[in-house]
């Protein structure tokens, strides 16, 4: 490919450490479909004619039905990456005319834009395992809309929500990454073939033509930017890390909830093991791992940050690594995302005990305050009340409704019987009505309002 100012072969140490076969092989399509269209660009300036840009063409889809055939990577070819492969299956079968095809086009232009079309489908991917997720969110929170939940600030009991309210959380934070990774497809869809090794192909190539035949929204403006930029992967990976991180808390608040001591759900068996030594166990696997796995993704994206650190201009082989970091991440997303799917969609909430631990740990403190509130104490002091409440309460072993009326009175005389019904698990969760708010009627509606929002989607 390159041999000709070269006396020695390279290194068979080297070879092994230079060559990317193993990795960038599943860009042979995305390779293919990018060669197809250049032939019919050099056909246009005329570099090839019709005759031969048609069997250039028909040597590429014989080549992507032998790739389509192949179960691994064909590196017993010895050959370096997967554009020298596919131009190498080209000649075999064209012979001289597949050396036509590399005419005015560089590796460095041919990797961004294989990776790029890869980068497409990516998004295009793991945008439906979210919508997937996000279904199994929101069916979730129409089983459990009005069923009441503690909520946690630091992990201590605050205030009671509905489980619907919990999980709509999530699906919020899910739509987020799904809105991300849309918009991160607008840097994803530019055309950096016709730029060359880095200077622009010196054939006058309908580059706008050219993008537009392979899908993409416009060609890339700059060459010498565009033979190296790998913003578009970044960015995807920056998404991918951020949904990682989603999916790690959704995994910590089940692995939590699911453990002996909260007991709030209960873990499939579907997605738990056992212990080979302690025959009560069922752990949460499923769910470190994803919780783990966000270790890995996150870095990724480091990975990717730290590669293209202080690179001169235009392309140098350390973007060759590029490729692993996010072929890896997007794999480990991918199963990620849908083992998140499995477990929410099994996941048992033990409403009796969600129901005793939303109304333990005096979570309806702030409704007495507000009670008082509205019988004309100023707040402050009404705050100071309902903590004497709290601690008359305490003293007494039992929940601030549990104490008789005559209790109540002697912390405030204000206090009258109808504070019991400001004080039920009902009351404190219906008072929540201002939009984004846990009252089961706001609830309805934001689930309502999440599955329009992804139908439309
Ligand atoms: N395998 C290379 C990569 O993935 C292709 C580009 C090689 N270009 C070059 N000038 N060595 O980045």
């Amino acid at each position: 490919m390159w041999g000709g100012r070269f006396d020695e072969p390279p290194d068979a140490l080297f070879k092994r450490f230079n060559d990317s076969l193993p990795i960038d092989w599943r860009l042979v399509q995305h390779d293919i479909a990018a060669s197809i269209a250049w032939a019919q660009e050099l056909h246009a300036v005329g570099v090839l004619t019709e005759d031969e840009c048609q069997r250039i063409t028909a040597g590429l889809h014989e080549v992507a039905e032998h790739a389509e055939s192949l179960a691994k990577p064909p590196v017993e070819s010895g050959l370096e990456d997967v554009h020298t492969w596919v131009e190498h299956e080209l000649v075999q079968r064209l012979g001289e005319l597949g050396k036509k095809l590399h005419t005015g086009r560089s590796r460095n232009d041919l990797v961004s834009t294989d990776f790029r079309l890869w980068a497409r489908a990516c998004v295009a991917d793991r945008r439906r395992e979210l919508a997937q997720l996000r279904r199994a969110v929101i069916d979730l929170a129409d089983r459990h809309a009005h069923d009441p939940m503690p909520a946690y600030t630091h992990l201590q009991p605050a205030q009671p929500v509905t489980i619907g309210h919990w999980a709509l959380a999530y699906e919020a934070m899910l739509a987020r990454d799904s809105q991300r990774l849309a918009d991160a497809l607008h840097r994803v869809d530019e055309c950096p073939l016709g730029c060359g090794a880095l200077a622009g192909t010196a054939y006058d190539i309908d580059r706008h033509r050219l993008a537009q035949s392979l899908g993409f929204a416009r060609p890339s403006t700059n060459s010498l930017d565009a033979a190296s930029d790998r913003d578009f992967a970044l960015e995807v990976l920056a998404v991918l890390a951020a949904c990682a991180i989603h999916l790690s808390r959704l995994a910590e608040d089940l692995i939590i909830y699911n453990s002996a001591e909260f007991g709030l759900v209960e873990l499939s068996d579907k997605v738990t093991t056992g212990s080979s030594l302690m025959p009560q166990k069922k752990n949460p696997d499923g769910l470190e791992l994803i919780r783990g796995k966000a270790g890995r993704i996150a870095s990724a994206h480091g990975q990717l940050l730290m590669l293209l650190k202080a690179q001169p201009l235009a392309y140098n082989k350390d973007n060759q690594e590029d490729k692993a970091a996010l072929f890896d991440a997007s794999d480990e997303l991918s199963m990620c995302l849908r083992i998140a799917a499995l477990v929410v969609e099994t996941t048992k909430f033990d409403l009796e005990r969600c129901r005793e631990r939303a109304s333990a740990g005096y979570a309806n403190a702030t409704e007495l305050a507000d009670y008082l509130v509205a019988k004309g104490v100023p707040f402050r002091e009404a705050h100071e009340v309902a903590g004497r409440a709290v601690r008359a309460a305490l003293d007494a072993g039992r929940p601030i409704e549990a104490l008789p009326l005559e209790a109540l009175q002697r912390v405030h005389p204000a206090i009258e019987a109808d504070a019991y019904d400001v004080l039920t698990l009902e009351a404190t969760l219906a008072k929540r009505v201002a939009f984004g708010g846990t009252a089961p009627a706001r609830v309805y509606e934001a689930r309502a309002a999440a599955r329009s929002r992804l139908d439309a989607e």
